[in-house]
């Protein structure tokens, strides 16, 4: 059943981190573009003040994205703040008051995943769960047992259409490009399959560390933070079969059936890596054995995909920030022409730019007994008016739309491949800020990683 448009929009963690560096600017782009004109209630326990909040709303644009001058003063005069501590029945109480005459309020969880059973229950308690729907940050739950509890503790609040397990990568233009791109095209189906397809290669580096979110990354690590979320959406959006029909549900049902094709992770296919001054991170335990850097192989068993290895890597502190996908093809059979030939291959660049190549050789203009490789290259450069991940995600939720949200079945399968190497029993390799990881990663792939530079 479709669910009515939201009428107020409550966000915990209102001076935490996230909502610093992405929310205040969704925010804006949503107003700006006329998607929001409902009170925005902020709630969070730092002493602060509604005008402190209008302050941290001010520095967060400032520093990412820019104010828009008219969108921000609407934006301000949207804007409540609720100051309060989430085990004080209080601090809900307030929130009842607040929402007043509001009767589908979007309740979104930017703060530790500890806390979310805790506030699902304030809201239930106090009556700001009726008809209500919640947005719940990733990693949802930290393994299969505590997301099949987080979901039950959802649940009791909760009906499963109301709840919204966001992953703002499925919210990014160039991943629904990705999917787009797929089957909007019939040249690519033909080879899509293990019978032209050698590897897939899914990159996400970032040339910066943990920035300030030590005690948060304790908790988390590489492969809980962007592995067995962003990650694996992006794979299962490349090794999907096309959806039946249209609808957010037919494309859900295929990417679960994806990961479900994926068995557990075998930990030798597994290398996990450490900054070197991680630990000097504050937050950050001295002897913390948790992963900045991870990089896995695995297989997808099905039909179309059975041999193919899979090779994902992320990495805090590499030389560039780039997420990118390459998908590399057989070699052609060898002969004169061929002898010297690199092999096909379709790259996905995601971000910071935006890019689809397709890898061939020619023939060197002027000398025709030597091959070149060629990238055909489509390219673009995102600029400040495209819709944000958090903006669009944001939006759908209020607007009832799931389809960009992961499903209970999906994340309790991803949960399941990652099981065995998520309790950190595999070795930790410590590495040099700026390289791409602990030497060890090549041993998985033989050396034949391909790093991304930058610009694509
Ligand atoms: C978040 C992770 O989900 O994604 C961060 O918690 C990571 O560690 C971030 O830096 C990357 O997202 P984006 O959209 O900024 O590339």
């Amino acid at each position: 059943m479709a669910l009515p448009p939201s009428d107020a929009l409550v966000f915990f963690g209102a001076t935490g981190d996230l909502a610093y560096k992405k929310i205040f600017p969704a925010l804006q782009g949503m107003v700006k573009r006329g998607h929001l004109d409902v009170p925005v209630i902020g709630v969070a326990k730092a002493g602060w003040d509604l005008d402190r909040l209008k302050e941290r709303a001010r520095e967060s644009l400032e520093q990412h994205g820019g104010i828009d001058a008219a969108a921000f003063e609407k934006l301000l005069s949207l804007l409540h703040y609720i100051d309060g501590d989430y085990a004080d029945p209080a601090t809900f109480e307030a929130l009842r008051r607040e929402l007043g005459e509001a009767k589908h309020p979007t309740h979104y969880l930017a703060i530790p995943p500890k806390l979310f059973g805790l506030v699902v229950d304030q809201l239930a308690k106090s009556g700001c769960a009726r008809d209500a729907r919640i947005i719940v940050e990733k990693p949802f739950g930290r393994d299969l047992a505590s997301a099949r509890e987080l979901n039950k503790t959802l649940l009791r609040a909760f009906n499963e259409s109301s709840i919204f397990r966001i992953d703002h990568y499925l919210g990014k233009g160039p991943v629904q490009n990705l999917l787009y791109f797929r089957f909007a095209n019939s040249f690519l189906e033909p080879i899509w399959n293990r019978n032209y397809i050698e590897s897939v290669q899914i990159t996400m580096a970032e040339n910066f560390g943990v920035e300030g979110r030590g005690a948060f990354y304790e908790e988390a690590g590489a492969i809980r933070d962007v592995v067995q979320n962003h990650l694996f959406q992006i794979l299962s959006i490349i090794a999907m079969e096309p959806p039946v029909e249209d609808d957010d549900e037919s494309v859900r049902d295929e990417k679960v059936k994806v990961i479900k094709a994926i068995p557990p992770l075998n930990p030798q296919n597994v290398v996990r890596g450490q900054f070197r001054g991680y630990r000097d991170e504050k937050g950050v335990a001295p002897g913390s054995q948790v992963e900045t850097f991870a990089s896995l192989k695995l297989e997808v068993h099905s039909w179309r995909w059975h041999g193919v290895p899979f090779f994902i890597r992320a990495g805090k502190q590499m030389p560039v920030t780039c997420a990118e996908v390459l998908v590399t093809l057989k070699r052609p059979p060898a002969s004169s022409h061929t002898i010297s030939s690199t092999a096909n291959y379709v790259r996905f660049r995601l971000s910071p730019d935006i890019a689809i190549a397709i890898g061939t050789m020619t023939l060197q203009p002027g000398d025709e007994s030597v091959g070149r490789p060629v990238e055909l290259l489509a390219s673009h450069r995102p600029h400040g008016d495209e819709m944000d991940a958090y903006e669009r995600l944001l939006g759908d939720a209020m607007k009832g739309d799931q389809s960009l949200f992961a499903r209970e079945d999906y994340v309790e399968a991803a949960w399941k491949v990652v099981a065995p190497i998520l309790h950190g029993t595999t070795p930790l390799f410590e590495y040099e800020p700026h390289t791409w990881g602990p030497e060890e990663a090549d041993r998985l792939f033989g050396g034949g990683w391909h790093n991304p530079s930058n610009p694509a």
